[in-house]
């Protein structure tokens, strides 16, 4: 028999178990156009809706005229807000606790709110029924400042003030002014305070991070199939978190949730675009309930960029006080955070800033001391986490560049100043002064490596020389050395800590194995582009000793997968991918009673060894799992059910906190405000790596996507609320011609809790990537008295740093 000659070795790499850069897959679909995407999916007689769209920020509705848009060939019906009223649909839950207008409810609070939604037998019909509706609108005054809108008069949001005009409370406590949604704290204030007041060394900044959006290739859709015979409706979307969706919809419907199923087929990109519930949803439900026929709702480029969820849009102050050494020894962290016109982040219930309390970073920061206000304005609603873990992209951003100014400050050289605060390793588990409890981290190690890697004193002798050269009239190109070192905190996560609208973040997954030995495993999250159907099938591979071959991962149906929170904040790995490992347990330990019974020895007596259950001391006497598989499903084993079948729902004891360090070194030309980016060295710590060619990728792609926010991408609005940068001529997508070549590294430092020790990584290279890029900019100008300046470091934006340090002669 072939198990009995081949190798240990083999047999390992016959399993392409953890640690296996196994090839995606997936790829075979996607590479050959046979994805099945949500605007593939053609049902009999489909129809398709779209929204009339306010072409203001802020105005009152006098009338909405439907008449002539109904006579248009085509189009079938067009909904309104009055419509949506009596069934209580007009307003919709959003997951901040706050709630949000489906279809305008009098007025409109950001440029492309949706109005009226037309529903036609084709998208072109729907065109044209759009250009028919006539709206009247009566223009309000626009406030896009979040610092302004707390001193207006104007109340944006009428249903926020009582009749006395005071503001009612929020969902997260009482508010200060009508345009006010919450102030969230985390620290000591007092003892921030009073260390900062007497530090010999304080540097304080202010700084922007600018509104972006999570741009997915493919825009956030949905199909609506109400089967009135049975009852049942099904909706295929674009859904980060099908079975989260299913919730919402099931309490905002009223329809009950096994007549519900929620299916999210393939899925191009989400960064965090894809979590929250959209109007399209629900008025994509209720115009299949009102035909009886399937209806689509798939937004274009412009309608996504400028109304689905935003991401950042953070106005963050700092204080850093330190000894004249260098040794940190506060932090103190004020945020304004614009949200728009609803609150509609999307964060675990008990945290309406994320986890922006992750902002002492990977310094032991005694004392510190955090404030978060959220604002309204007339913005689009978002505040989504795009590509980390809830504003922990902020937070990094805003810890790293607080470095590089008290570096400044000190006089200190940046990457010295970092290893001097490092949390050092015999401190983990590390209680941060803001709350969190790290796992486990090396950072020296890391630190160490990564600069002795790019030959960090080299490239700062050449900076030095470079400076001079400049001076010299030499060169006209300035050399900038970026650096971060971040930890993420990805995995939400603990139940008892977090929930979105009271639903814990546990995962799950669910396995069954065949008579043959093969395997399918259900789960709770959903890939969007990560691969999970190749990973997810490696480490049930190593758990179980079947070939991750032989075994199929689905995701996203919610008939069939079990329960789970989804996948966004890169929590696949740290909870689902730890359920994987948890159910594949179970189906090892019911395989070892079988193992045993077949081999006619006493369970303890037999041993897992890479595919087989063996007798301890008699390594030729051994049952392989496929042979166990079978015999689950043809022998009578006495006190043993039929079957190989196991779940498993995680709930993780803590988050994990993946970290890295990061280097850029870039040119600068003065005289355009073009980067060139010589080099980029990325390390990262994911602890144990399931799929390292994955990991590779998705190291790729987040710094792409960090590349993209730090040097151009942002959505930007006029004073009138226009949205400037709506469509891909403006809103920056890198290409392979503006990214460079990634060098990419690792260490390994498990976690120390989760089943196989494995951390997320999706998400890091974004986080750590974003403040490298930023700070390689900042750190050219170094020399000539720049401290800081906003992104998007843009080709005009630092032109025209340069022109502010008097660098054009
Ligand atoms: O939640 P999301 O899938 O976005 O992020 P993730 O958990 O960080 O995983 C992204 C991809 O990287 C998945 O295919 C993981 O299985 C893989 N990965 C890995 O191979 N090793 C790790 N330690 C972490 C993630």
């Amino acid at each position: 028999m072939k198990d009995e000659v081949d190798t240990r070795e083999d047999r390992v790499a016959n399993l392409k178990g953890m640690g296996c850069s196994r090839k995606r897959v997936e790829d075979a679909r996607f590479t050959q156009g046979k994805g099945n995407y949500v605007d593939d999916i053609k049902l009999d007689g489909m129809l398709f809706g779209d929204f009339v769209r306010s072409p203001y920020a802020h105005a009152r509705i006098t009338s909405i005229d439907i008449e002539e848009a109904l006579k248009v060939p085509g189009v079938l019906a067009v909904l309104t807000a009055a419509d949506l009223e009596p069934l209580g649909l007009h307003w919709m839950p959003t997951l901040a606790g706050d709630k949000q207008m489906v279809l305008a409810d009098g007025k409109v609070l950001f440029q492309g709110q949706e109005v009226a939604f037309v529903v036609a037998e084709d998208r072109y019909a729907a065109a044209d029924g759009i250009e028919a509706v006539v709206v009247e609108y009566e223009e309000l005054p626009v406030i896009v400042d979040p610092f302004e809108s707390l001193k207006s008069d104007v109340v944006l949001r009428e249903d926020t003030v009582g009749e006395d005009s005071a503001p009612i409370d929020g969902a997260h406590g009482p508010r200060k002014h009508h345009n006010h949604i919450f102030t969230w704290e985390a620290g000591d204030k007092a003892p921030t305070e009073e260390v900062i007041a007497n530090a010999e060394v304080v540097a304080e900044e202010t700084m922007y991070y600018h509104r972006t959006h999570p741009c997915p290739l493919e825009t956030c859709g949905c199909v609506a199939s109400m089967d009135k015979v049975n009852g049942k409706l099904t909706l295929w979307g674009t859904f980060q978190a099908p079975h989260a969706i299913r919730t919402v919809v099931s309490l905002i419907s009223g329809i009950e949730e096994h007549n519900i199923r929620v299916i999210s087929p393939d899925i191009g990109g989400g960064f965090g675009n894809k979590v929250g519930a959209y109007p399209g949803y629900v008025c994509s439900v209720v115009a299949s309930i009102v035909t009886g026929k399937p209806v689509k709702w798939i937004e274009d480029r412009m309608d996504n960029l400028m109304t689905t969820a935003f991401a950042r849009d953070y106005w963050m102050s700092g204080k850093i006080s330190a000894t004249p050494e260098g040794k940190i020894t506060a932090l103190r962290c004020q945020v304004t955070a614009d949200h728009g016109g609803f609150d509609a982040c999307a964060d675990p219930t008990k945290f309406p800033a994320g986890f922006m309390n992750i902002c002492t970073g990977s310094y032991d920061i005694p004392t510190a001391y955090l404030e978060v206000d959220g604002v309204y304005t007339n913005k689009a609603p978002g505040g989504v986490s795009y590509r980390c873990s809830f504003r922990v992209t902020e937070a990094v951003y805003f810890i790293e560049r607080m470095i590089e100014v008290l570096a400044i400050e000190l006089g200190m050289d940046a990457a010295e100043l970092r290893r001097i605060n490092f949390i050092k390793k015999e401190q983990f588990p590390y209680k941060a002064a803001l709350g969190w409890e790290y796992d486990s981290g090396d950072y020296h190690t890391a630190w160490d490596k990564a600069l002795k890697a790019v030959d960090y004193d080299a490239l700062r002798a050449e900076q030095v020389q470079r400076v001079e050269d400049f001076k010299a009239g030499k060169t006209r190109k300035l050399m900038g050395i970026g650096l971060s070192f971040f930890t993420e905190i990805v995995g939400a996560g603990p139940v008892k800590n977090c929930d979105i609208l009271g639903l814990g973040m546990f995962d799950s997954c669910e396995i069954r194995i065949h008579p043959t030995g093969s395997a399918i495993a259900r789960l709770g999250t959903i890939s969007q582009g990560q691969g999970h159907a190749t990973t997810f099938a490696q480490i049930l591979a190593s758990e179980i000793g079947l070939p991750a071959d032989s075994i199929t991962v689905e995701e996203g149906d919610t008939d069939t997968a079990p329960y789970g929170l989804g996948t966004y904040g890169s929590r696949s790995t740290p909870v689902a991918g730890a359920a994987t490992a948890m159910a594949g347990r179970k189906i090892r330990a019911k395989a070892q009673m079988i193992a045993a019974y077949l081999l006619e020895v006493h369970d303890d007596d037999v041993e897992f060894d890479v595919d087989r259950f063996v007798v301890k001391g008699a390594p030729e006497k051994f049952k392989t799992m496929k042979e166990i598989a079978f015999a689950a499903y043809n022998q009578a084993i006495p006190g043993i059910e039929p079957g190989l079948e196991a779940v498993s729902y995680y709930d993780p004891p803590n988050m994990t906190y993946p970290f890295g360090a990061y280097v850029c070194v870039m040119d600068i030309d003065v005289d355009t405000g073009v980067p060139d980016i010589r080099r980029f060295y990325a390390l990262d710590d994911c602890g144990t790596r399931i799929n390292p060619m994955i990991i590779e990728g998705q190291v790729h792609g987040g710094l792409t996507e960090a590349l993209a926010v730090a040097l151009g991408q942002e959505i930007a609005y006029d004073n009138m609320g226009n949205v400037k940068t709506g469509t891909l001529m403006d809103f920056f997508l890198p290409t392979a011609w503006e990214v460079p070549n990634y060098e990419t590294d690792f260490t390994v430092t498990p976690s120390p809790h989760h089943p196989i020790g494995a951390k997320g990584v999706g998400e890091s290279p974004h986080v750590g990537g974003v403040p490298c890029f930023s700070n390689a900019v900042q750190d050219a100008f170094r020399a000539f008295g720049l401290r800081h300046t906003n992104m998007p470091h843009d080709h005009w934006r630092i032109w025209k740093t340069a022109n502010e340090l008097g660098l054009h002669g």
